[in-house]
This record gives structure tokens, C-alpha cells and sequence, in this order.
């Protein structure tokens, strides 16, 4: 059974959050309540949930920078994982680039997230030819 996808709301922010922390993408460095405010102030980014009846069991941040799409906070509940509604969520996510014209999106896998490539890797995403740099620009003593 396909999930119900939506825009996020107000009322989901406990239950999104959650399921961060279950699927362990929250880190001691982002704060995920932040991370959430700052998408649905953007215009070019939005925050989709699916629900299963009453219980939001996955997530998908998607945004692009005018040039390329970017996916992140990609998640489905532990115990519901394997039936196919990380595929759905990514659909979307595609599906909602496609229709604003952007014509490549790009996802950061944490090195040894073998199972995240693994998925990405079956649903056509290959590893790029680049190393990503990063600076923090808010906080010197951030890891
Ligand atoms: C990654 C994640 C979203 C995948 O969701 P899911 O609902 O389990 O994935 P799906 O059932 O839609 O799988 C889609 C395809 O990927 C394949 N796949 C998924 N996980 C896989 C794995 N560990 N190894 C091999 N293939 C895998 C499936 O076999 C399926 O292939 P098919 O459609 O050709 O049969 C989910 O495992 C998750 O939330 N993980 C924790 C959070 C995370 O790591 N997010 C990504 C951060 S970069």
C-alpha cells in the first residue's frame, strides 16, 4: 500500500523529528527543529512527509540552489523500511525538482552508510567524481 505524501505542517514537527532520531540522522551539530524552520521559510526547498492511516512514518527535505536539486532528511520508519516507501518519497522529491525545471539533483551518503548507497545505487544514483568541502561558518568550535 502506496503512502499518503504531503507537505509538511506545524503539526508534524515532534513526529518528524522522531523519526530522525529513530533512523539516526540527527547529529549533536544540527538542530533538527532549526534545520526545519529554515525550509519552510525557503522558497526553494520544502519538507515532505508520508503517512501510513495516522502515523507519519517518512520524510524527504528537498531543495535546490538554482542550478542543482539537493535531497536530504530521507527517511522511513525502521520497521517499515524494505516495502518500497523510500522509492515513493524520492519519487517525489524528483517529481517536485522536475517541475521547477532543475535538471540534476545530489544527495550526500555519510562514508560507511553502505545501505544508503546501496538504495541509492538501485534507484539509478551513482557516485559522482567530486569531493565535497565544507567550513562552518557560524560556530569555530563546531566538529
Ligand atoms: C534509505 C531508506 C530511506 C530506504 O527506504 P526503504 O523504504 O527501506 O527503501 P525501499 O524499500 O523503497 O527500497 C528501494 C530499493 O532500494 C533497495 N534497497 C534498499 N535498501 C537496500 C539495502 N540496504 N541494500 C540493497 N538494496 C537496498 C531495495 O531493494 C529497493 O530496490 P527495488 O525497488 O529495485 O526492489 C531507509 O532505509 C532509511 O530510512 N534509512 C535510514 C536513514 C538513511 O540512511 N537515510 C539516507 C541518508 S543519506
Amino acid at each position: 500500500m502506496s503512502l499518503h505524501i504531503r507537505t509538511y505542517r506545524e503539526q508534524d514537527r515532534d513526529a518528524v523529528i522522531a523519526l530522525w532520531e529513530r533512523c539516526a540522522l540527527t547529529r549533536p551539530w544540527n538542530d533538527p527543529s532549526a534545520d526545519i524552520d529554515l525550509c519552510v521559510r525557503s522558497r526553494e526547498a520544502t519538507l515532505m512527509v508520508g503517512y501510513r492511516e495516522d502515523d507519519l512514518i517518512a520524510s524527504v527535505m528537498v531543495g535546490h540552489d538554482g542550478h542543482r536539486g539537493w535531497i536530504y532528511y530521507l527517511a522511513v520508519e525502521p520497521e517499515r523500511q524494505g516495502h518500497g516507501h523510500g522509492r515513493e518519497m524520492m519519487a517525489e522529491a524528483e517529481l517536485w525538482l522536475a517541475s521547477r525545471n532543475v535538471g540534476k539533483v545530489q544527495l550526500m551518503v555519510r562514508i560507511g552508510n553502505a545501505d544508503a548507497e546501496a538504495f541509492y545505487g538501485a534507484l539509478g544514483y551513482e557516485a559522482q567524481d567530486v569531493t565535497v568541502f565544507g567550513k562552518w561558518l557560524n560556530d569555530p568550535n563546531a566538529p
